[in-house]
C-alpha cells in the first residue's frame, strides 16, 4: 500500500495503477463503514484509491473541524488489512494551495435538511470531491448510502457536470442494536448512546407521526427533522421512497435513514 501525502506522490502512484480505478473519499476516524466502502470497491476495480481529508470547507463557524477525530495511524492499518492500493492523506494547502474562490454549488438541495442546518456544507463537500475526483482519476467513487443527501447532491454534480465517474451507493452499517457507524459515535457517552438507538428505533417504524412521537419520549435526543423525502430531490413528499433523520445527543449531531425498500434497522 503506498501512501501519497502530496500531489506529485499520488500522481507517480496514480500512473502505476492498471485497469479500473475506484475511489473511496474518507475524513479518516475510519469504522467499519469505511471498511465496507472500500471491500465493495475491491468488487468494483482492479485497484483501490482512498483519501483521507478533513476538509475545513465543509464545517460552519462552531462545527467540529478542530476536534474532530483524526487517527491516521489506526486509519492505515485498516486500509491496509482492506487491501488499499493507495492512500492519499493531504494537508489543507496541499488540495487548497490558494484560496478557493470558485466553489461548486449544491444548489437548492445544499438548502434543504442537512443543508439548513449546516448552511454551505454541501458546497463544501461537492468542491472538494470534485477536486478528488480530478485528482484521483477514479472510474468509480463509491460513497455510503448512510449520508444520503451528500450522495443525491454527489450523483446530481455527476450528471450536471458531465463528469465521468460512475457513482456507487453502499448501504448503511450498522450495530447489532440498529445504531449507524459513525466516525461521530465516538463523542458519545454510554448514556448518550443508548439514547442515540432512538433514530433507529423512529426509522424503523417507517411512519413519520410514529418516529416522532418515539422522539417526543426520549428528552435526551433533541429531533431536528424526521421527514419522508425523495431520495433524488430531497423534497419533501408524503409519497417519498427515504426516511431522513437529524438529532442532537448532547452535543452530537447525528443523522440516520431508511430506503422505503430496504429492511427495517
Ligand atoms: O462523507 C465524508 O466523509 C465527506 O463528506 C467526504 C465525502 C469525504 C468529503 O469530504
Amino acid at each position: 500500500m503506498i501512501v501519497a501525502a502530496t500531489r506529485e506522490e499520488l500522481v507517480a502512484a496514480r500512473k502505476d495503477l492498471r485497469g479500473r480505478v475506484a475511489v473511496v473519499m474518507t475524513m479518516g476516524a475510519l469504522h467499519d463503514g469505511h471498511a465496507e466502502l472500500v471491500r465493495h470497491a475491491r468488487r468494483h476495480a482492479d485497484a483501490v484509491i482512498v483519501t483521507i481529508f478533513v476538509n475545513p470547507l465543509q464545517f460552519g463557524a462552531g462545527e467540529d473541524l478542530d476536534r474532530y477525530p483524526r487517527t491516521l495511524e489506526s486509519d492505515l492499518a485498516i486500509l491496509d488489512a482492506e487491501g488499499a492500493d493507495v492512500v492519499f492523506t493531504p494537508t489543507p494547502d496541499v488540495v487548497y494551495p490558494t484560496e478557493p474562490l470558485v466553489r461548486v454549488s449544491a444548489g437548492a438541495l445544499g438548502d434543504v435538511f442537512e443543508g439548513a442546518s449546516r448552511p454551505g456544507h454541501f458546497d463544501g463537500v461537492l468542491t472538494v470531491v470534485l477536486k478528488l475526483m480530478h485528482l484521483t482519476q477514479p472510474d468509480v467513487a463509491l460513497f455510503g448510502q448512510k449520508d444520503a443527501q451528500q450522495l443525491a447532491a454527489i450523483r446530481r454534480m455527476v450528471s450536471d457536470l458531465d463528469v465521468p465517474v460512475s457513482v456507487v451507493a453502499v448501504p448503511t452499517v450498522r450495530e447489532p442494536d440498529g445504531l449507524a457507524l459513525s466516525s461521530r459515535n465516538r463523542y458519545l457517552t454510554e448514556e448518550q448512546r443508548r439514547t442515540a438507538l432512538v433514530l433507529a428505533r423512529a426509522l424503523a417504524a417507517r411512519d413519520v407521526a410514529a418516529g416522532r412521537a418515539l422522539f417526543d419520549a426520549e428528552p435526551g435526543a433533541d429531533l431536528d427533522y424526521l421527514e419522508r423525502v425523495d431520495s433524488r430531490t430531497f423534497e419533501a413528499a408524503p409519497d417519498g421512497d427515504l426516511i431522513v433523520v437529524a438529532a442532537r445527543v448532547g452535543s452530537t449531531r447525528l443523522i440516520d435513514n431508511l430506503p422505503l425498500d430496504e429492511k427495517a434497522p
